[in-house]
């Protein structure tokens, strides 16, 4: 027969003490890290997770030409996926891809198509226009390769924006337009020349807010 030994009830009670504390305490730090993680994206800011900065280069996104620079001799009606290209401190080149949310989408329309609500003093020539290729719905890529000249559908949930026209919603779930993004040429290159238009990420205005002053303190 089994026999029970009998606990000394003050001990029973000082070790739940300990084992609550202990897991109040782990609960705390998880928490905590969560927060500073996600709720806070400022805290592991890396160069190549800042957002496009006025100066960086556009290069190709597309798996075929990953890194290329994109000229503006190959922009047409036809989206082009493209990533921010900037400088590590030592000065080398570094493709700001760390964060998926920095994928931009480039297009060229011939001129006078290119209408409000577009910011045309952000575009080149009011011709060449550049947005966030996030999804302001639930964060998808919205660039497929399937898209139509001049078209933006989102595949998650067929989402789609009109990139004549700042990428407002003209169907679908999202809530508001993909954010612009200022460029000028220099050569036959694009360059980036500011902060995205709008808050372009899944942050709330305060965080996005927050990202672009210490992107400016870490690169003063
Ligand atoms: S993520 Fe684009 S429509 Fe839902």
């Amino acid at each position: 027969m089994t026999r029970y030994r009998k606990q000394d009830p003050e001990i029973t009670r000082r070790r739940f003490i300990n084992a609550a504390m202990g897991t109040t305490a782990t609960v705390g730090i998880v928490s905590l890290v969560g927060v500073l993680g996600t709720a806070n994206p400022v805290f592991r800011l890396t160069r190549d997770k800042m957002p496009p900065v006025e100066g960086d280069v556009l290069v190709h996104a597309s798996a075929s030409k990953e890194g290329e620079v994109i000229k503006v001799s190959e922009l047409s009606e036809q989206l082009i996926r493209a990533w921010p290209m900037g400088k590590d401190k030592e000065g080398n080149n570094l493709i700001r891809k760390g964060d998926p949310n920095n994928v931009l989408a480039l297009y060229r329309f011939p001129k006078g198509q290119i209408v409000a609500p577009t910011n045309l003093d952000a575009t080149v020539d009011g011709e060449i226009v550049a947005y966030s290729d996030i999804c302001t719905h639930a964060g998808c890529s919205v660039s497929d390769d399937d898209q139509q000249e001049g078209q933006m559908k989102c595949p998650c949930h067929s989402g789609q924006y009109d990139p004549k026209r700042g990428c407002v919603v003209v169907g679908g779930p999202p809530p508001r337009p993909l954010a612009q993004l200022p460029i000028k040429q220099d050569g036959d290159k694009l360059v980036v020349a500011g902060f995205f238009l709008e808050n372009p990420y899944p942050f709330t205005e305060s965080e996005w807010e927050a990202r672009k002053e210490a992107v400016k303190a870490q690169l003063a």
